[in-house]
């Protein structure tokens, strides 16, 4: 299972890196707008700092709904580095985009996927990435690892290529859940990847041989 960071922090970016661990980041508008990101250019520059953190990969998401704007954005989003993935929502208009940017070899993440119909389409469209949003379908009391189990399970059955990206993880129990549905990806906010490693035996037992080991070491 491959691990992605949900964040356009560049400093949890960094600090997730640095645990040695991480495969990818994943970002949204609203990711963009808490890191005050503003214009085209800044978007650039941004996502460029990421790119020279992590090298793995990194879903910018377009802000066009038409399949016209969602072809120029994502080009340009695509053009500024070799890991970039475009980013799509899963509507109509998006999945055309999937499709179109399949055909031209430009890999893709379609996003905001509640259902499994929703992503059979973006399969079905080439998407490299499906995202399914497991902490929003939990939110309004739906089982959102069921979902990501249901669409693993027709994914397998028929040998589609797309890759399940567990999305909008909200702690570490989704990330162990997920695991266990199969999905190939989870992306996760930096609290959750470091939940992995919270056990209070690790840190009773750690405690217990440093002070054995002063015993005798002084
Ligand atoms: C997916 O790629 C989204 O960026 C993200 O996981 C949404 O998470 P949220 O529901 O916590 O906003």
């Amino acid at each position: 299972m491959k691990f992605f960071i949900d964040t356009a922090n560049l400093e949890q970016i960094r600090e997730a890196h640095e645990m040695g661990v991480l495969d990818g980041v994943t970002t949204n508008p609203s990711l963009m707008a808490k890191e005050r990101i503003c214009g085209e250019e800044a978007c650039r520059r941004h996502y460029e700092a990421i790119c020279r953190i992590v090298d793995g990969d990194v879903s910018a998401e377009v802000i066009a709904t038409d399949f016209e704007g969602m072809i120029r954005e994502g080009e340009a989003l695509a053009a500024i580095h070799p890991n970039i993935v475009v980013k799509l929502p899963c509507t109509a208009e998006g999945i055309r985009a999937v499709k179109w940017f399949a055909t031209k070899g430009i890999r893709t993440n379609c996003t905001l996927v509640f259902s499994v119909g929703q992503a059979l389409l973006a399969a079905k469209a080439g998407a490299t990435y499906v995202s399914p949003f497991v902490g929003r379908l939990d939110d309004i009391s739906e089982d959102g690892v069921e979902l990501v189990a249901h669409i693993v399970r027709v994914y397998r059955t028929y040998g589609f290529a797309t890759q399940v990206l567990a999305a909008s993880i909200r702690h570490t129990r989704h990330i162990v859940q997920c695991l266990d549905a199969g999905a190939d990806v989870a992306t996760c906010p930096l609290s959750a990847i470091r939940g992995l490693l919270k056990h209070p035996l690790t840190e009773s037992g750690l405690k217990q041989f440093l002070a054995d080991h002063a015993k005798v070491n002084g």
